[in-house]
């Protein structure tokens, strides 16, 4: 039997693509493994989103096309968006790569597959690339049911995206929005649910333009959450330009949604949001924050933000860090401003330099480290529900989510994975709580 090894970088979108094509795989006779050395064909699905992201996946590649010194027939490929992106260019930087399937094109990774082997066999040269123009369909969700049941589940509900904030490759990347049918998602889920899954994340590089069948975002919510068995549904990520506070209200009453989410502001100023092309104000933002937390109670709130933009000055970023004392998040993802050929902000000086991003990086992450430690206080003697996920077996430790998606460690206990409990916390440190458990909760 054929074996393929297929390593995932970026995004949970990529994650749910990279197990979109385990399944073809699967289905065509392969089966996994974790050892690239035991590959038949060997996949590494990528990221674009940061110069970073491609750097690691570019020399993670290379290295994987050294197998070919002794095994010349393994099939090297690289799919997903850094592949979109460079094209046929790729072959460049990776001379010896068999197959370029990008994330428009995934459906087709076994095509590629396939004529990467007959021209190995022929002992010809062959094209690898293959172009978004062959997508007539798209990859099938993941198997729901593998081996074991898998708790938490991902569920793509739109693809691509339709706007044109100026640092962002993903418009190019993943191409326009195409929303999927309610009745796909939702039996989507249902099967998920059937399998064991018991959390649900509804995926999206803008899920608040999902649109198909007369159907928005919030009453696709309602759908989902309404599926029975089902106990805890996240989303992940909203765009604040398509919220308001209507739109917050409805999505706020989904039933089994978790108070948890993800808002990424990107900026603090208002001219560099301008610049950005983000299409909001700091006054909407804060807006849609209010709202947010006014719908759904004891809200834990989580933003990205990129410091060096260009034309940041040191006012705008005073601005970044006096919105996080405002809007006081869980927790943020903050990144160096990366320029990526082809959007509209890799036509302006990338003049701020490399030290003095690092130098507002730490600022930032110095000062949301000391309010994410604050947030976390508020739990402190309250009781959580904890989903149990893992066990860290060194210190025998139970290790699980509250719905707030924070880690909640609890003593060992006769407990399995996937059990609900009702946890007292003791105590908060950094972005982990420490608990008692009282018991399972109920269904
Ligand atoms: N440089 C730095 N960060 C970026 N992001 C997107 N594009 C870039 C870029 N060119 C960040 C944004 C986005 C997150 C997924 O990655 O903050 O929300
Ligand atoms: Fe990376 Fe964006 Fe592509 Fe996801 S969609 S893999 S974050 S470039």
């Amino acid at each position: 039997m054929k074996r393929f090894f297929l390593e995932n970088y970026g995004c949970q979108m990529n994650v749910y693509d990279t197990e979109g094509m385990e399944r073809l795989l699967v289905e065509s006779g392969y089966a996994r493994t974790e050892t690239p050395a035991e590959a038949d064909v060997v996949l590494v699905n990528t990221c674009s989103v940061r110069e970073h992201a491609e750097e690691r996946a570019l020399n993670r590649l290379s290295e994987l096309t050294r197998l070919k010194d002794q095994r010349p027939d393994v099939v090297v490929g690289v799919t997903g968006c850094m592949a979109q992106r460079m094209g046929k260019d790729i072959k460049r930087r990776l001379p010896r790569i068999d197959l370029v399937v990008g994330s428009q094109a995934l459906p087709a990774v076994m095509e590629g597959i396939s004529e990467a082997e007959k021209a190995r066999a022929r002992g010809g040269k062959h094209e690898p690339y293959i172009g978004p123009e062959t997508l007539d369909h798209y990859l099938p969700p993941p198997t729901a049911r593998g081996p074991e049941p898998r708790l938490k589940g991902f569920v793509t509900i739109i693809r691509g995206c339709n706007k044109s904030c100026a640092y962002c490759i993903v418009p190019t990347t993943r191409g326009p929005e195409v929303s999927r049918t309610p009745a796909e998602i939702v039996a989507e889920v249902e099967d998920l649910v059937a399998a064991g899954t018991v959390e649900v994340m509804l995926l999206g590089q803008n899920v608040n333009s999902y649109e198909s069948s007369g159907v928005d975002f919030p009453e696709l919510l309602h759908r989902v959450g309404a599926v029975s068995g089902l106990r805890r549904l996240r989303f992940t990520t909203s765009h604040p330009r398509d919220m308001n506070r209507d739109v917050v209200w409805r999505m706020g009453t989904a039933p089994r949604l978790q108070p948890w989410l993800h808002l990424p502001v990107q900026s603090g100023s208002t001219r560099v949001l301008a610049e950005m092309n983000r299409d909001y104000s700091l006054e909407h933002y804060l807006d849609v924050v209010d709202a947010s937390r006014e719908a759904i109670e004891d809200l834990s709130l989580t933003t990205d933000i990129i410091v060096g933009f260009p034309g940041e000055t040191e006012e705008d970023f005073e601005g970044t860090l006096r919105l996080l004392e405002r809007v006081r998040y869980d927790t943020l993802y903050g990144f160096k401003y990366s320029p990526r050929s082809g959007t509209a902000a890799a036509a302006r000086e990338d003049a701020i330099s490399g030290d003095e991003k690092q130098r507002r990086l730490a600022a930032l992450l110095e000062v949301q480290k000391r309010i994410s430690h604050e947030r976390n206080q508020r739990f402190v003697g309250r009781r959580l529900e904890v989903m149990l996920e893992g066990r860290d077996a060194k210190r025998g430790n139970w290790l699980g989510k509250s719905g707030h998606n924070k880690t909640v460690v609890l003593p060992d206990a006769p407990h399995a994975i996937g059990d609900f409990v009702e946890a007292r916390i003791d105590r908060a440190e950094g972005l982990t709580l420490y608990g008692t458990a009282l018991g399972r909760t109920p269904e």
